[in-house]
């Protein structure tokens, strides 16, 4: 097996832990990160960002939220040092591994990345969102107490905050799709 494989069985055992023992049995796999993994590849491949960096910065991403390590605003911190143990115990290389970290660590808004990379894996986590929206109203409803209003606000700050974080690029090729989501899901026209 290839690191990316290892790597990838790694963090679907650690999804099935999740799934089974944590209260809202939340699918990272199926809901997240299969689709972040998906999307940065083809972003990889358009922009000539490395494509096993980007892999394993994928499936990497949020592997503090999966593990339930710490809280989720610091889950790019915790991430970058879980994902540096586990690769570590496969005596990744350094070079490599430090730019896998740097996706990890830079993953929450393209604005942070310093590197085609991290752009990569930003941008991806972003559009993940626009690929799985049914997944955006769970988020939604869970953490609002079912009040509509507040679940509508919470959507649009939600889909905003998203297309504010893209980078440029990205944002240019997302346009119609973020106005065709605000048109359709949200009722707005933009
Ligand atoms: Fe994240
Ligand atoms: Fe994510």
């Amino acid at each position: 097996m290839n690191i990316i494989d290892i790597i990838e069985k790694e963090v679907k055992e650690k999804i099935d832990e999740y799934k089974a023992n944590a209260e809202d049995h939340y699918d990272f796999w199926n809901e997240h990160i299969k689709y972040v993994y998906i999307e940065n590849q083809k972003l990889a491949e358009q922009y000539g960002a490395d494509i096993e960096i980007v892999k394993l910065g994928a499936l990497l991403h949020d592997i503090a939220l999966i593990c339930k390590i710490g809280d989720r605003k610091d889950h790019h911190i915790n991430g970058k040092i879980l994902a540096e143990e586990i690769l570590n115990k496969y005596s990744y290389p350094k070079e490599k591994m430090d730019r896998v970290l740097s996706c990890v660590y830079n993953h929450r808004s393209s604005k942070n990345a310093t590197n085609i990379e991290d752009l990569c894996v930003a941008d991806a986590d972003i559009i993940a969102h626009f690929d799985n929206i049914p997944m955006l109203f769970n988020s939604a409803y869970n953490r609002n107490n079912i009040n509509l209003n507040e679940v509508r606000n919470w959507l649009k700050e939600s889909f905003e905050k998203d297309y504010n974080d893209l980078s440029n690029k990205t944002k240019e090729s997302y346009k119609e799709q973020y106005r065709l989501i605000c048109k359709i899901v949200l009722g707005e026209d933009i």
